[in-house]
């Protein structure tokens, strides 16, 4: 798998069951016959709590000469909820401007994918703390929505929109967040206005919960923004299979960069080192990596072998369902 000329990639394993899942990936991609040039990172909780390393400023330098980063999973339960996910994670998103956050959710009966907007709204950590501590502590949380930002994110949903069923549902919650849905409703209309062959609709977000697990049928793209897009993936694969299931990739579509691939799920160390982690997640991550690398079939046949898969995992190891994909793929 290690020739040269083959497309760069770094793996971060990361922390719990991120190796053992990320390992089933490699398997598959070794298996179809991918031309990568795999490089290593040590990197997560386990890492920062060896030596308080978290994502040095030489490291993003040294990835934007990658084609793509493969990651499990980071997360520790020893470490404050934020460090490892902010300093990491969201770097990674924000560092790197992986600016979509794209989740696909097939099932009998819907296909539809999430654009989920993946470098401002209340991620961005505006805000702050006052008095804490005390009786008068005060904390505000901002969401930071900015046109540029907001209209990338609806134009590459309508995109690909045309590659698909031709129909994008924007969610929101402009009924309360007057400001923020505000530009986000009149950049959807403008946007819009250059797809007329694209059917739109508008769901706030609550009652977009109802439909996801009512009626997702009626969906094909849905985009919206990074929190309310995190919750509802959350929601697609609980009604997709599972969050098994779940696959993501973290785009750069500007290519300035790499983009990065990963399993929807966290690192789970209650299970960590049982070999009962589903490495399906990361295998279907993997197979979005070599679609936007340009291996369209290889990416089609993973997917493939994936779901043929899907509904045979029940008392099988992390290691067996790789095994039954990869074999799928000799
Ligand atoms: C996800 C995760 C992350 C997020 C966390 C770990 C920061 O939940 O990728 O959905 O909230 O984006
Ligand atoms: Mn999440």
């Amino acid at each position: 798998m290690s020739t040269s000329d083959g497309y760069r990639v770094g793996v971060v394993g990361g922390d719990g069951i991120g190796p053992e899942v990320v390992a089933e990936g490699m398997k598959v991609l070794d298996a179809i016959g991918a031309n990568l040039d795999v490089t290593p990172f040590d990197l997560g909780g386990s890492r920062y709590l060896q030596d308080g390393t978290i994502l040095p400023d030489e490291t993003i330098e040294e990835w934007r000469s990658l084609d793509a980063i493969y990651l499990g999973a980071v997360g520790h339960p020893d470490i404050t909820p934020g460090v490892i996910e902010r300093g990491l994670l969201l770097k990674m998103r924000f560092d790197l401007d992986l600016y979509i956050n794209l989740r696909p959710f097939i099932a009998p009966g819907h296909d539809f994918v999430v654009v989920r907007e993946n470098t401002e709204g209340p991620y961005v950590g505006e805000g702050g703390v006052l008095r804490k501590g005390t009786e008068f502590e005060v904390a505000t949380q901002g969401s930071v929505n900015t046109h540029m930002g907001v209209e990338r994110c609806l134009r590459y949903a309508f995109e690909l929109a045309t590659t698909r069923r031709n129909h994008v549902t924007m969610v929101h919650k402009t009924n309360v967040l007057s400001f923020a849905g505000d530009l986000w409703a009149r950049t959807f209309e403008e946007v819009a206005a250059d797809y007329p062959g694209v059917e739109t609709a508008y769901n706030h977000v609550d009652a977009a919960c109802i439909y996801f697990v009512q009626d997702p049928g009626r969906y094909d793209v849905v985009v919206t923004d990074n929190l309310f897009g995190d919750i509802l993936t959350d929601l697609g694969g609980a009604v997709s299979g599972g969050i098994g299931l779940a696959s993501s990739a973290n785009l750069n579509p500007a290519r300035t960069g790499p983009s990065m691939f990963e399993p929807v799920h966290g690192s789970a160390p209650d299970i960590a080192g049982t070999g009962k982690a589903n490495p399906l997640a990361a295998i279907l991550s993997a197979a979005m990596m070599l679609e936007f690398l340009g291996e369209k079939e290889m990416a089609d046949r993973v997917t493939k072998a994936t779901y043929e898969v899907r509904d045979h995992v029940e008392g099988k190891s992390t290691s067996d369902i790789g095994d039954a994909v990869a074999a799928r793929l000799a």
